[in-house]
């Protein structure tokens, strides 16, 4: 079985992205082929500043590696590094209906939230398709954000296939239903396009500031309150034991128990499980050309399993 995902490097990674994607990736990567990528040419449709996106990247590396992707088990690579993602992207353009793409949420969202329409924007999920199909991965692990662009993949796979033989793998999202969105901030979905995150690798100034700056309702301390309307629980609850969680849940409903406290007991949680990962990320900090030689290395490897489809599919569309 071949698992494959990407990220964007479009700015710190928050938690959103740690329970939505990095995790799954490092529990799945035992489990089957694993392939990851930094979905850098994605990013480019936001138009980020150049040195920005380079810096991202080198980020991004960072926080996968230190916080468990193995490149022995797992062929980490960037994007860019695999041109031929964008020969598979325009073939599956010239079947894609504009309907379909036009149905988008991602792109009918950045419309609303004041982004320029630029055709990369309007054609992304096609290249994410090409992303998946291009390696014949089966699972995709994503957040539950990115499900229509996985529904987008597989029908323009199912129709390539009606067209032109059976060639392409009709892929799966993988979404666990527990971490399905993590709630920023201001209790919307985190994500780095909203500010609304809490990040990583912050230091802990950056992060103590961002959890308490998570929007409450304003009752006072010695008010009861319900846990699950709460974002500073529904966050807690990713990280405690199911014992933390109950006993959080009484201390909630008991009243004389504030939202600060709350926040206190977050910030401790989200302190402590990162720890390690902070020092290792530290370590590899001091050779960054070494770590990104080691993705390049992986992109060879993602570059012949990328052959092997891309021939079959030139064949049979009748560019060879
Ligand atoms: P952002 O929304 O911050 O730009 P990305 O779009 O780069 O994040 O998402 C990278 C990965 O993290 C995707 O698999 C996405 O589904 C997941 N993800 C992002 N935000 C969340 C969230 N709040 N909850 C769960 N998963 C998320
Ligand atoms: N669109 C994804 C996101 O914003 C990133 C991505 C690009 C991706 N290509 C992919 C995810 C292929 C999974 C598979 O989160």
């Amino acid at each position: 079985m071949r698992i494959l995902t990407g990220i964007q490097p479009s700015g710190t990674p928050h938690l959103g992205n740690y329970f939505g994607a990095m995790r799954q990736v490092c529990d799945l990567q035992s489990k089957g082929e694993s392939f990851l990528f930094i979905a850098d040419y994605h990013a480019l449709t936001v138009s980020p500043d150049p040195k920005a996106l380079r810096q991202n990247v080198v980020n991004l590396a960072l926080d996968f590696i230190s916080c468990g992707v193995d490149l022995d088990k797992t062929v980490f690579f960037r994007q860019s590094e695999v041109p031929e993602v964008c020969e598979l992207a325009w073939i599956l353009g010239t079947i894609a209906p504009m309907g379909l793409l036009e149905r988008a949420h991602s792109y009918k969202d950045k419309l609303a939230k004041g982004f320029s329409a630029n055709v990369g924007l309007f054609t992304y999920p096609v290249l994410m398709a090409a992303d998946i199909l291009l390696y014949q991965s089966n699972l995709v692990p994503v957040g539950k954000d990115q499900k229509q662009h996985l529904e987008i993949t597989r029908d323009l796979a199912i129709k390539f296939n009606n067209e032109y033989g059976d060639i392409l793998t009709i892929p799966e999202a993988y979404i666990p239903e527990e971490v399905a969105i993590v709630p920023g901030t201001d209790g919307q979905k985190m994500s780095k396009s909203y500010g609304n995150v809490i990040p990583i690798f912050g230091t802990e100034k950056e992060i103590k500031k961002a959890v308490m700056n998570i929007v409450t309702d304003c009752k006072g301390l010695e008010e009861k309150k319900d846990p699950d309307a709460c974002n500073v629980f529904a966050i807690y609850k990713l990280f405690a034991t199911p014992e933390e969680v109950q006993k959080m849940r009484e201390n909630y409903l008991g009243g004389n128990y504030g939202y600060g406290h709350a926040k206190l007991a977050l910030f401790e949680k989200i302190w402590t499980c990162f720890e390690p990962m902070r020092r290792r990320r530290a370590e590899l900090a001091a050779d960054i050309p070494g770590m990104m030689k080691l993705l390049s290395r992986n992109a060879e490897k993602a570059r012949a399993a990328a052959d092997v489809l891309l021939s079959k599919v030139r064949e049979a569309v009748g560019l060879r």
